[in-house]
């Protein structure tokens, strides 16, 4: 089968295809045995993944780790600049970085708060490079994980209604959009009007022909929904590398809570997904109930990334 990823890199979902997506699923489907035996492949045993996050991370960075340990293969990096010489004295540059990286690793994975720096880093470096999300930008490999999720419980993809509730300019709100567009979706947008997503993004989804609509609440919407997918309204900044915890976190307004009571007026099959971390928008008495997806949406991180990792390296 004909392997688009193979020596590429992995940095935005602009310009992803259907086949694209199915062939990331067919070969997630494969590694989630190795991931269920918990055991470990030889398939990249001679392979080094290079693991550069200048933004913190608790999912994303460890199931890449994991991903690449499960396939045998070696990873080097930091999960923080500041004990490398980007971030003392030197404040080493990201050029520089990469230019030492494409030397020591295969590959490079890399989070960063800023917005485009994975497509810059893969102007420097030789090896792939994968974003593993970029400030306000793209967080292409979550969003291929939570179309995996939606696959393996609702079957299909074709026919969902999906809603997105929060902060519309969170980056995985951009690249899960452009996911959804290869298949017969109808996507809400859900946000306060202050945090409605914004237009070039919006330009972007009609460029790709996803069926979308924009609202302040899910009034009218609930009982139609097979998805929602919800991230925070109060949210840290994402063009940093770490915001402190705030002596009083503000509280999200109920419009943008999914709660028990939300979800029992929803239809019984509904699922409801969050990338995670969560603060109070989505309570912790829901993950008990049949509709709580969102762990199980983190642990499809690992074989999604060990899918992406095995056929950027062609195997
Ligand atoms: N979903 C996600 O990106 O989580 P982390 O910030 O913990 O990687």
């Amino acid at each position: 089968m004909d392997n688009p990823f193979a020596a590429k890199d992995f940095v935005t979902l602009k310009g992803i295809k259907r086949t694209d997506l199915e062939l990331i699923f067919e070969t997630a489907l494969e590694m989630e045995k190795i991931v269920e035996k918990r055991t470990r492949a030889d398939l990249l045993h001679d392979k080094v993944l290079g693991v550069a996050f200048f933004q913190v991370s608790t999912r994303t960075r460890m199931s890449f780790e994991s991903a690449m340990l499960r396939l045998g293969g070696g990873i080097v990096g930091f999960a923080d600049p500041k004990t490398t010489r980007s971030g003392d004295y030197y404040s080493e540059s990201l050029q520089d970085v990469m230019h030492m990286m494409n030397g020591y690793a295969d590959a490079i994975v890399i989070r960063h708060p800023q917005s485009g720096a994975p497509a810059e880093a893969a102007t420097v470096a030789e090896v792939p490079v994968i974003n593993a999300g970029d400030g306000y930008n793209e967080h292409p490999t979550q969003a291929v994980q939570d179309v995996y999720t939606m696959l393996k419980v609702k079957g299909s993809i074709d026919g969902l209604k999906v809603a997105l509730v929060g902060d519309q300019n969170m980056r995985v709100m951009h690249s899960l959009p452009l996911a959804l567009a290869q298949y017969n979706t109808h996507v809400y947008f859900v946000s306060p009007k202050d945090q409605a997503m914004p237009q070039p993004w919006l330009a972007e989804f009609t460029k790709v022909g996803l069926s979308f609509e924009q609202r302040i609440d899910l009034e009218g919407i609930l009982s139609d929904l097979d998805v929602i997918y919800l991230m925070g309204t109060k949210t840290p900044s994402y063009s940093e590398g770490r915001t402190e915890v705030m002596l009083e976190r503000p509280q999200t307004p109920q419009p943008y809570i999914i709660n028990r009571e939300k979800i029992n007026r929803a239809k019984k099959s509904i699922i409801v997904m969050h990338p995670l971390p969560r603060v109070d928008e989505l309570p912790v008495d829901v993950d008990s109930m049949d509709a709580a997806f969102y762990f199980k949406q983190a642990n499809n991180g690992v074989a999604v990334r060990m899918a992406i990792l095995s056929l950027i390296f062609g195997r």
